[in-house]
Formats: C-alpha cells, sequence, structure tokens
C-alpha cells in the first residue's frame, strides 16, 4: 500500500523536503513572478537574500531572470548556499527549444546550473498532440539532467491525468501547483503525494484576494498572526513548499515566521473545507496566464 501521509512539518525555514531523486528542497522560498528590470527589483531579491530565503523560483516566461540574477549576485551569497529554480514556458516544449530555453535562463541568471527546471503549463490549449509533446519534452528534461545542466526536473500546473502522460519515464520531483486557502486541489495534492512528488504553492496567499475573508481574519487574530502566516503555516503542515512574493522586506521577514505556532487540527479541516475562493481563473487544460 502506498504510504499517503505527508512528511514531518519542518522545524525551520532551513528544513529541507527530501526529493524523489535523492536531492532536497527548502521547506519556503520566494516566488519572484512580476518582478520587472529595474534596479528597485535587483534590490527586492537582494533584501529577499537577507531575509534569509534560499530558494528562489523564477520562469523563462516572467521575464525577470535578469533582475533575480543580478540581485542574487549583489547580495554576494554563493551559489552552492542558493536552491535556483526555473521554468520552460508551453511554447518552447520542441527538444531545441527547450535547450535555448534552459541556456538563456543560464545567461541571464548568470549560473552555470539550476537546482530544479520545470516543465512550467502542461499543454498549450492549441496543441492537439500535447500528449506526443509532452513525452519528447520530458525525455529532453531527462537529458539535460544527465548532462549536470539541472540537478533536478519536474513540473507545474500538471493535474494527476498529465502525470499519468509521463508515466514510465522519471518521476518529476516536484509539481507546482496553485494552491491557497480556498483553492487547495486536493486530488492532485494526494496523487503527488502519494507518488512521492513534492508539492510546491505558486499565489499560497492567493494574490491577496484572501485579505477580506472573515474566517481567515478571525483565525489570524486567534493565533495572533497575520492572515498571510496563516496561510502559509496551512501549506507548511501540508507538506508543501510554498514560495511567496513581497516587495517588501518586513512582510518577506513576517513569511518566513511560521515556525513557532501550530495550526490545530480543527483549523487545519476548517481551511481545508472553505468554499471555493480566490481562484486565479486558469486552469492548465484550457487556459494558460498571458
Ligand atoms: P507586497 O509585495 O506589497 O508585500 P502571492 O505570493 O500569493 O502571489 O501574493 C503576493 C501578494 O501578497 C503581493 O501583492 C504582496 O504584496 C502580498 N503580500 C506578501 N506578503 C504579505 C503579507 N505578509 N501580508 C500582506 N500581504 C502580503
Amino acid at each position: 500500500m502506498q504510504d499517503t501521509s505527508p512528511p514531518a512539518v519542518p522545524k525551520s525555514k532551513d528544513t529541507r523536503l527530501q526529493l524523489n531523486d535523492g536531492t532536497s528542497i527548502p521547506c519556503i522560498g520566494f516566488g519572484t513572478w512580476a518582478l520587472k528590470q529595474t534596479p528597485e527589483d535587483v534590490k527586492v531579491i537582494a533584501n529577499a537574500v537577507s531575509a534569509g530565503y534560499r530558494l528562489f523560483d523564477t520562469a523563462a516566461y516572467y521575464k525577470c531572470e535578469k533582475t533575480v540574477g543580478a540581485g542574487l549576485k549583489a547580495s554576494g551569497i554563493a551559489r552552492e548556499e542558493l536552491y535556483i529554480t526555473s521554468k520552460v514556458w508551453h511554447a518552447d516544449l520542441a527538444p531545441e527549444l527547450i535547450r535555448k530555453s534552459l541556456n538563456r535562463s543560464l545567461e541571464e541568471l548568470q549560473i552555470s546550473w539550476l537546482d530544479l527546471l520545470l516543465i512550467h503549463w502542461p499543454r498549450n490549449p492549441r496543441d492537439r498532440n500535447w500528449k506526443a509533446t509532452l513525452k519528447k519534452a520530458w525525455a529532453t528534461f531527462e537529458q539535460v539532467k544527465k548532462e549536470g545542466l539541472v540537478k533536478s526536473i519536474g513540473v507545474s500546473n500538471f493535474l494527476p491525468h498529465h502525470l499519468e502522460e509521463l508515466k514510465g519515464m522519471t518521476v518529476p520531483c516536484v509539481d507546482q501547483l496553485e494552491f491557497h486557502p480556498g483553492y487547495i486541489q486536493q486530488e492532485a495534492v494526494d496523487y503527488c503525494q502519494s507518488h512521492h512528488i513534492v508539492v510546491e504553492a505558486w499565489s499560497p496567499l492567493g494574490q491577496r484576494r484572501l485579505r477580506d475573508n472573515e474566517m481567515l481574519q478571525s483565525m489570524a487574530a486567534r493565533y495572533h498572526r497575520s492572515l498571510a502566516q496563516i496561510c502559509l503555516r496551512f501549506a507548511l503542515q501540508k507538506g508543501i513548499v510554498a514560495i511567496p512574493k513581497s516587495a517588501n522586506p518586513e512582510r518577506m521577514r513576517q513569511n518566513l515566521e511560521i515556525f513557532d505556532f501550530e495550526l490545530d487540527v480543527e483549523d487545519m479541516a476548517a481551511i481545508e473545507g472553505m468554499p471555493p475562493t480566490a481562484w486565479s481563473g486558469e486552469h492548465p487544460d484550457t487556459s494558460a496566464p498571458g
């Protein structure tokens, strides 16, 4: 029988979760979507390093890898201490385009390897042959891993039926999904955790759409925490790696202060049972951002 219990709850921001390829990933990270190519945003990345983040999640599609690279360089931190993830967009899933995208990511990030490379979106909604495209793309991911350009390979926005298409090939290490109170994609999370695929949460705060939620507000008041900390602690206790974004140094720090309190069983269940809310509106089979 498969073990479906989530791993033990991490004790500090430096705790790492084991991946199925023998490597490990920090239990919380920093999201970079929406950063621009500006000196202010380079400073955001350097501030995030100072706040204590070591996992940085970016993507070719975000068009901010130069900013992330410059910020990490400016921070002076050693490459080995960082965990850097990037992604290949669905328009670039042909083998030669994957390599081009990866090389460009490495160049813009000013690094020679990635810790984790993800297929950003399982399919181009207009690609009728998406299953074949995906298999070929994944074979190229396996190859760039063998070549040492990336340490681990994973996927993003894959539901169980997309993951099933990779059966017989390398099991992805990670699936990065939209996950926050009000949109927890429990079926996909259960599938991943029972197949030893670590789930990462994009938009773990629901991109601020949860800020007026009365249940979360009252929970935050009861725990003497912010609503954002409740959302992040919820992900942590579900065994999920959250990658919140913030441009504000105080909120960056606040988002890492989630290791000294615990949501009780009733509150976890109450969040799990919330009616659908704060969904981004994106679905991997029918849409793609942008
Ligand atoms: P800001 O950059 O001003 O802090 P998500 O990670 O779910 O996409 O959400 C990101 C949004 O949440 C950003 O608008 C960010 O704004 C805001 N945010 C991040 N951390 C906090 C926090 N601790 N409290 C309130 N808002 C936050």
